[in-house]
């Protein structure tokens, strides 16, 4: 079988992402790209030397097209995915998988009807030390896990959402610090504790009040199957992005992640592991997993393998997101 085809919808801030990873593989050949925005497709076009269209619907009816990468805003994410799969095309869309949960289950019923791969872009599960957490945690050396908690202090200023005008509101973004920047923690909690049920969640614009619908700040109590508590905070507040941390608690022993630090306690002693790798592109908390996880999804495309991030898996995240925003509506009321 030849490489597969490939579109890339939106041309914006993670596209170079996606592209750059594309340039990388044997197995997949970038064919064309699509964006509404003339001067963003005309300089993708361009750097790409592929043909681009400003409508999506071009984009996903062309037949030397296999398989279409999702890179818009939010509320796009749903139609264009689905769209996608019914025209036969696989499909791995940008985070969050819709920005409800009923999007969401409409994008898992899409992929299983049309038989068609839709994976969602998670790429903090496949940094080295996100999988060696969940090598141990299988090991079941360390006993059950208790308990953890995960920290994000980022900083999203005003140009960042004024700059991008879906950014910011509920309509378009559906949130703001969660739903955009932590949701790969949170769904690397989930990925490494389980399932996951939601406590309670307050969220608040701290900061960004006068310039945003949505919320800067969230923090949740989550507890696991066992009544393990986890305490969940993220900000865009902060003055710089601080690597994620993580720590996770178990019956002998402790884990803490400090962005690719990893710092495991077990039997009296403490062992660091660095997984830093260098950047190949894009932003440093944006991390370096867009390669890997771009390249696993056409490996297993090739060997007929369903994705490592089935669209089960990834709605989980969505629907625990959107309790959030529910239960924190007994603070700051999410419209629509
Ligand atoms: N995985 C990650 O770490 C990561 C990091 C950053 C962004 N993202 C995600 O990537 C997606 C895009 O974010 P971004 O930061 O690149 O945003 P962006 O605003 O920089 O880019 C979005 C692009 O989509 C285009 N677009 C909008 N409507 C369109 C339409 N109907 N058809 C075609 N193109 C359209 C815009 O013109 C723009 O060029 C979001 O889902 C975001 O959450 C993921």
């Amino acid at each position: 079988m030849g490489a597969f085809g490939v579109g890339v919808i939106g041309c914006g801030m993670i596209s170079g992402n996606h592209f750059h990873a594309l340039s990388k593989l044997d197995n997949a050949v970038l064919r064309a790209v699509c964006d509404i925005d003339e001067e963003r497709l005309n300089q993708a076009m361009a750097e790409q030397g592929v043909p681009g269209c400003a409508d999506w619907r071009q984009l996903i009816a062309r037949p030397d097209i296999d398989a279409v990468h999702i890179c818009v805003p939010h509320y796009l994410h749903a139609e264009i995915s689905i769209a996608a799969l019914r025209a036969g095309k696989h499909v791995l869309c940008e985070k969050p998988m819709g920005v409800s949960l009923a999007e969401a289950q409409a994008m898992r019923d899409a992929a299983r009807e049309t038989g068609r791969t839709l994976t969602v872009c998670f790429q903090n599960r496949y940094n080295g030390a996100s999988k060696r957490m969940k090598e141990v945690i299988e090991e079941g050396g360390l006993g059950q896990l208790q308990g953890g908690s995960a920290f994000v202090a980022w900083n999203r200023a005003e140009p960042y959402y004024t700059k991008s005008p879906w950014r910011g509101a509920w309509k378009t973004e559906g949130g703001s610090v969660l739903i955009n920047q932590a949701i790969h923690t949170l769904d690397l909690l989930r990925y490494l504790a389980g399932d996951l049920q939601l406590r309670g969640c307050t969220m608040s614009a701290k900061r960004l009040g006068e310039t945003i619908e949505t919320e800067d700040t969230c923090d949740m109590l989550l507890t696991d199957r066992r009544g393990g508590r986890y305490l969940f905070y993220a900000s865009n507040c902060f003055v710089s992005n601080l690597p994620v941390q993580m720590h996770l608690i178990f019956e002998r022993g402790e884990m803490h992640l400090d962005g690719p630090r990893l710092t495991i306690k077990a039997q009296g002693e403490t062992q660091t592991e660095d997984y830093t790798t260098a950047l190949a592109v894009g932003k440093d908390y944006w991390g370096s997993g867009h390669g890997p996880f771009i390249a696993d999804f056409y490996r297993r495309l090739a060997a007929g393998e369903g994705p490592f991030i089935t669209p089960e898996d990834a709605l989980q995240t969505t629907q625990l997101m959107e309790q959030a925003y529910l239960d924190s509506m007994q603070t700051r009321r999410r419209p629509g």
